[in-house]
């Protein structure tokens, strides 16, 4: 019996690598710049973690997801904040130091961490993300956060997502490094023909761009507008089109009267 216990006891000190992580040690010191599984720790200055989730205009009534969660600090000032937040991180290491810090932070039953790969984890609940990634990560991304809830907000350090342009930019004055905070709201997808009570809607769009023609009778106006989330606004010609589109429906007003638009072919 003693000798099956030591050999079991052998066979698991030898293990390598992601068993012998499985057990991460009490007294880890994270090292800035450590490696990481696709990307570095390297923690976000606690001044731009504030702007971020003040850009993502973060509530109570918010779950806010922050992908690579490093030593915890976004997902615990989201939870100071009144917010669930829950840190991916690959580390371990990383996750037990961040369950330590909510636990010291008294946010224990807001701040929650996994160890979890983000290309592998479900972040569809989430209404707010938050990323200290790369572009190269933020790119690869990009079309599993386009097909996210529209409304949902990301705000990413310093990096950017290529030709999805951020919905607004902030930068901590007098700040020498990671110094700017990026957020995108997830549009809501509209490209293609619409009908109205009187003419037509042919929208093309670029992420929250979004461009085309009203037809009324023989009036072709061209359209320049814009999405946030479900909401649209456009001009066409001198007329302002505000609305809320609601999958294949869209209602709003323009000059103060009602308008609305049904997806053609529905
Ligand atoms: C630049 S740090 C940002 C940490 C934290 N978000 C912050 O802003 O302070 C990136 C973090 O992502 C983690 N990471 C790298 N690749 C990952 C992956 N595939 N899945 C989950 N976490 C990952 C790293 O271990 C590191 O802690």
């Amino acid at each position: 019996m003693n000798f099956v216990r030591l050999i079991i006891v052998a066979l698991f000190l030898s293990l390598p690598g992601e068993f012998a992580q499985a057990q991460p040690a009490k007294d880890y010191q994270p090292a800035v710049g450590q490696e990481g599984k696709d990307v570095i720790w390297v923690p976000t200055p606690q001044a731009l973690v504030d702007k971020m989730l003040d850009l993502a205009k973060v509530t109570p009534k918010d779950y806010v997801i922050d992908l690579g969660s490093g030593d915890g600090r976004t997902v615990i000032t989201a939870a100071k904040r009144g917010a669930h937040a829950l840190g991916i991180e690959y580390n371990p290491d990383m996750v037990e130091i961040s369950k330590r810090n909510a636990a010291k932070e008294g946010v224990s039953d807001h701040a929650s961490f996994v160890k979890a790969d983000l290309f592998e984890s479900d972040f569809s609940q989430a209404q707010v993300i938050s990323m200290f990634l790369l572009s190269s990560i933020n790119l690869k991304l990009r079309p599993k956060i386009l097909e996210l809830k529209p409304g949902t907000r990301i705000v990413s350090n310093t990096f950017d997502m290529g030709e999805w342009k951020p919905d607004e930019s902030a930068t901590i004055p007098g700040c020498n490094s990671w110094c700017t905070a990026h957020l995108w709201i997830v549009p809501a997808k509209v490209e293609g023909n619409w009908k109205l009570p009187k003419g037509e809607l042919a929208l093309k769009q670029s992420f929250q761009m979004i461009s085309g023609t009203l037809t009324n009778g023989n009036a072709v106006a061209p359209i320049d507008g814009k999405l946030n989330g479900e909401r649209i606004s456009f001009t066409a010609g001198n007329a302002s089109y505000t609305g809320r589109v609601n999958g294949d429906s869209i209602d709003g007003a323009v000059g103060g009267t009602k308008w609305s638009a049904s997806r053609a072919g529905k």
